[in-house]
């Protein structure tokens, strides 16, 4: 049964009808430029073809309805207007924050999911954007990318408590897919790049899952804030290299700034290794960005590290790995060539996922995908 089948069949059982239509966002995975969007940086996200299903039908009265099809069939029940966030937060928060953002009236929800959840592969931004494209279709109305991803960063924001940038809710709303989005977080302008067909995008999880990471991302964005205004700009976009190790400021602040500006520049010069299919400068570029959150913005954890260490012996250098998204565990990308990727599966499953009994649920994505030779 294919994901939109079960949130239909899913909406049925819970409602008694049919619905009148089903909206679905994918999650995604950011290539390269971690930990930047929130310092006005440049990244580089790809939509994933796993992603969230919302079933959605309109109804008389002013009441939002909706069940979790996947939590235990969880339902929540209420005015948008006057909703407050649900403690703790949970799918209902997130809900809640796209019906006030929405000012969603007379709708039923069904919801369902194959995004892996606590992979870094955001689930919750993609909930948030199918969410919002079922009730505008249900609304009849019709937001920008721009307007959904600022919705959804909201009701992170304001409703979860998490203090995210922007990039996983534009990604998106706005990535299309085998596609790389670069993505200007100052000013939110997108350009998208066709990933080369004989190249493949494959993402690995290493088992342990994030989970109350929340306190750790917000302190990583304050160590930023703080380096930017000990350096008097506005964000750390306006920094380089020189003006940070000039400043004088406390080694570990300083550490943080130096891999965003670092990051921010490897981000550009992907964009120029996927132009030229330039597979090893693209490799190179994913370990060193690696290295950067190990060390200098110490979001890693060991066994990511020891899994994105196997990876990149397996790739050798046509390509290379690193983890992706907030970090603290989840998942690790990939970029190699599309017909490499079956066997550095099969390498990975050996070295690292059966001494461990973890499963690495591999995803292969980009335009290589159907190349590769393997049905997920
Ligand atoms: C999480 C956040 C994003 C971004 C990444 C790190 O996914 O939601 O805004 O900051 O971490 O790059």
């Amino acid at each position: 049964m294919t994901l939109t089948e079960r949130t239909r069949a899913g909406f049925r059982a819970a409602f008694g009808s049919q619905p009148d239509g089903v909206a679905f966002a994918p999650g995604r995975v950011n290539l390269i430029g971690e930990h930047v969007d929130y310092n006005d940086g440049l990244v580089l996200p790809l939509p994933i073809s796993t992603g969230t299903a919302v079933a959605w039908s309109r109804c008389d009265g002013s009441e939002v309805e909706a069940v979790a099809l996947d939590f235990g069939k969880e339902r929540d029940r209420f005015l948008a207007r006057s909703a407050k966030p649900h403690q703790p937060a949970d799918w209902r928060s997130y809900l809640r924050g796209m019906a006030q953002g929405m000012d969603a009236q007379g709708v039923k929800l069904a919801i369902a999911g194959s995004n892996p959840r606590g992979a870094g592969l955001s689930s919750s931004a993609s909930l948030c954007i199918a969410l919002g494209r079922a009730m505008a279709a249900a609304g009849k109305v019709d937001p920008t990318h721009r307007e959904l991803a600022l919705m959804a960063q909201i009701a992170e924001h304001e409703w979860a408590g998490v203090h995210c940038g922007i990039m996983d809710q534009m990604a998106i709303a706005a990535g299309e897919p085998g596609h790389a989005l670069l993505l200007d977080c100052r000013n939110l302008e997108t350009r998208q790049f066709a990933l080369p067909e004989d190249w493949a995008v494959v993402i690995v999880q290493s088992g342990v899952t994030r989970g109350l990471v929340e306190g750790h991302y917000n302190a990583r964005r304050h160590d930023c804030e703080l380096a930017a205004q000990a350096l008097g700009i506005a964000s750390l976009r306006d920094a380089d290299a020189d003006m940070i190790r000039a400043a004088n400021l406390d080694p570990v602040i300083a550490a943080r700034a130096l891999h965003v500006v670092g990051e921010i520049a490897r981000t550009a010069q992907a964009v120029s290794a996927i132009e030229a299919h330039d597979l090893a400068a693209m490799g190179a570029l994913l370990r060193a960005s690696h290295a950067s959150l190990r060390d200098q913005f110490e979001v890693s954890v060991p066994a990511v590290d020891e899994l994105v260490d196997l990876a990149n012996a397996a790739i050798g250098p046509q390509g290379g790995a690193r983890m992706t998204g907030g970090g603290f565990g989840g998942a690790i990308v990939a970029v190699l060539a599309a017909d490499a990727a079956p066997r550095f599966i099969a390498t990975l499953e050996q070295q690292f996922a059966q001494p461990r009994r973890a499963a690495l649920n591999p995803m292969i994505e980009g335009k290589g995908r159907h190349l590769a030779g393997i049905e997920l």
